[in-house]
């Protein structure tokens, strides 16, 4: 059906019930936004006004949109009581676990959607960098940053290869472009990775912002390094130089959601054992995008 994940065929687990959730609208998902409501206040508050939303069971700060209105659209959203984001993509954030008082980096932030949760999750109380090298991106990461009340966010623009190595963070996110084979669903464009020049220069550039970003971290520092595509050449290819040469460890995920492990070889490469720590999400076993994260502890 789309020739680009025939060769998964060996490495997704159920693979045709992969293949028919594609054939299915994506779930819409919001975040509430606690700087501005509580979770409990904000639940009633869309029940009164006839929205319907269903908890997600592991996210607290979750609910799947049921509802036929546009989420972008109602003056709630307005008011900053949420932000519209796919539920694998909040996972990465949960996995770096930021707190109150840290220094924390997000190489490739806009628009925001992680971003703007770090700051969420700190309660506006951490320094957040969030850097992009797009000024159209930057200016909707601005909006919403805005519009959900926080104040913790200083937005810079660099490649993030050559981030300026000014302070030391304690916790760095590398959420870099990718061939996006996660967001694929029946009539969407197809997948970029069918062009494997497209393929190996973003592997490149993954590779190059890694490697920046375990320098712009505080030596015992963590690092979450995320993509919504599932081709090994972008995830654990990207990673396995910076474990071999040991400049970082893999760290276990711990959040309630199933996944399979990271892989330990593909297309006759082996990866180091302990990519296996990583986790990739499929589509039709948690029922939002496709997503791979990786948490890396850089070594004392
Ligand atoms: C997957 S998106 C990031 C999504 C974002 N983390 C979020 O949760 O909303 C990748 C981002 O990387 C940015 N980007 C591309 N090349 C970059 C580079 N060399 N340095 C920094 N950012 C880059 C793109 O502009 C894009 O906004």
């Amino acid at each position: 059906m789309v020739p680009a994940f025939e060769r998964y065929r060996g490495i997704i687990p159920d693979y045709s019930a992969f293949l028919k959730t594609l054939e299915l609208p994506p779930p819409t998902h919001v975040r509430v936004n606690t700087l501005r409501i509580e979770r409990e206040k904000f639940r009633h508050a869309m029940a009164d006004r006839g929205y319907r939303l269903t908890p997600v069971a592991g996210i607290p700060v979750s609910f799947r949109w049921e509802d036929p209105e546009t989420p972008g659209g109602t003056l709630e959203y307005f008011r900053g009581w949420y932000q519209v984001q796919g539920l694998t993509s909040m996972l990465p954030v949960l996995i770096l676990d930021p707190q109150p008082g840290e220094r924390l980096l997000d190489l490739c932030a806009a628009p925001g959607g992680k971003a703007t949760f770090l700051a969420q999750r700190t309660r506006n109380q951490a320094l957040i960098v969030a850097n992009d090298v797009s000024h159209r991106r930057i200016g909707i990461l601005r909006s919403h940053s805005d519009r959900l009340g926080i104040s913790s966010i200083v937005v810079t623009r660099y490649y993030g290869q050559s981030f300026p190595m000014r302070i030391a963070f304690d916790r760095v996110l590398v959420d870099p472009p990718c061939s996006a084979e996660g967001t694929y669903r029946v009539g969407a464009r197809p997948p970029l990775t069918e062009d494997p020049e497209v393929s190996r220069r973003l592997q490149r550039l993954q590779r190059m912002l890694l490697m920046h970003a375990l320098e712009l971290l505080r030596p015992g520092g963590t690092l979450v390094y995320s993509t919504c595509t599932y081709a090994p050449e972008e995830n654990e290819a990207v990673l396995q130089p910076a474990v071999e040469e040991g400049r970082a460890e893999l760290v276990s995920i711990c959040v309630p959601f199933p996944y399979s492990q990271g892989l330990e070889r593909w297309n006759g490469q082996t990866f180091h054992p302990s990519l296996k720590r990583a986790a990739r999400y499929y589509p039709h076993l948690i029922d939002s995008w496709g997503f791979f994260i990786a948490c890396l502890r850089k070594p004392k």
